[in-house]
């Protein structure tokens, strides 16, 4: 029998970094999924076949192995994984593996399994790989659309919410074409802010501001200050250190091509920016940051 999960990409408008240490993100599901097929390959143990070359193939086994003792069967599955999203970019290529692993596992050994438990299961895989994640990867990843977020520091449930926006938005994703690592980039943050408390706290206020103003903004449709705060963002996520040449010349670009504004997206230190655009201006932005030699994708949120 095989049968198959997905799981989607992402972006984070608003929050990635701080939102480890409890403030609010926003993020958004992009029309990227990670798909896997799980057949049952009984006496013959875990086998993984990838299409991607960058897939550390070691390394997903480690993680099958755990969603499936979660799980409570025998990892004893052949995966076909089949992937729309670049690897280590920031859009949450491991949490859609470990959100379609979990669902075609369910499947091939006949577990219902709820959505909300998809996601808890996906998020133990990420811990497995990117020791401290705030959660926020797994939830998108699992229910798709556009996600306020908070993760709750005492361990319980996190907060998130399905956002409504009045009709998408337009945007581009631009690709350092670098990869990131995010456990490295959570735990370089995490040591600078303990070098630099006073400062740091003045930045995570400022960014726990950002994303409420956002959140309104974001309802009300003025998508010209939500570009102007995801520009705030992103000099903060500079302040943090997390930014590349690479990033800041892609998203200098895109804001100079006439988006409302544009940030790193994700982890950082490599991988995706994210640009907010005027309805059928997305072009015009992507040219501008392919012209540098990167590579974009032009979709919508809040769909
Ligand atoms: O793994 P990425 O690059 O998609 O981004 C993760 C977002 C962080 O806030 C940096 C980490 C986290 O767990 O929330």
């Amino acid at each position: 029998m095989s049968l198959m999960g997905f799981g989607y990409a992402k972006t984070i408008l608003f929050g990635e970094h701080f939102v480890v240490y409890g403030v609010p993100a926003i993020a958004a599901a992009v029309d990227r999924k990670t798909a896997v097929w799980a057949e049952t390959n009984k006496g013959r143990g875990l086998e993984i076949v990838a299409d991607e070359k960058k897939h550390n193939v070691d390394t997903l086994k480690i993680v099958t192995k755990a969603l499936a003792e979660k799980m409570g069967v025998e990892a004893d599955v052949k995966l076909f994984v089949a992937t729309e999203i670049p690897i280590g970019s920031g859009m949450g290529s491991s949490a859609a593996f470990c959100v379609a692993t979990a669902r075609a596992l369910a499947d091939c050994f006949r577990k219902k399994v709820v959505d909300e438990e998809v996601s808890r299961m996906a998020y133990g895989g990420e811990k497995l790989l990117h020791g401290n994640p705030s959660g926020i990867d797994n939830t998108v990843s699992t229910f798709g659309g556009l996600i306020w977020f908070k993760r709750n520091l005492q361990g319980g449930s996190n907060t998130t919410e399905r956002l409504k926006l009045k009709k998408p938005a337009e945007i581009v994703i631009g690709n350092s074409g670098k990869q990131g690592n995010t456990k490295e980039m959570v735990a370089a943050v995490r040591a600078r802010k303990e070098k630099e408390l006073e400062k740091y706290e003045g930045i995570f206020k400022e960014a726990e501001k950002l994303v409420l103003a956002a959140r309104k903004n974001l309802m009300d449709y003025k998508l010209e200050e939500v570009g102007r705060l995801m520009n705030e963002n992103f000099v903060l996520l500079q302040e943090i250190g997390v930014s590349t040449k690479e990033l800041d010349k892609m998203c200098k670009a895109a804001v100079e091509a006439g988006a409302f504004g544009a940030k790193l997206t994700g982890a950082g230190g490599g991988g995706c920016m994210i640009a907010l655009c005027k309805e059928g201006e997305s072009g015009q932005v992507a040219k501008a940051i392919e012209k540098l030699g990167f590579t974009t994708l032009q979709t919508r949120i809040g769909v």
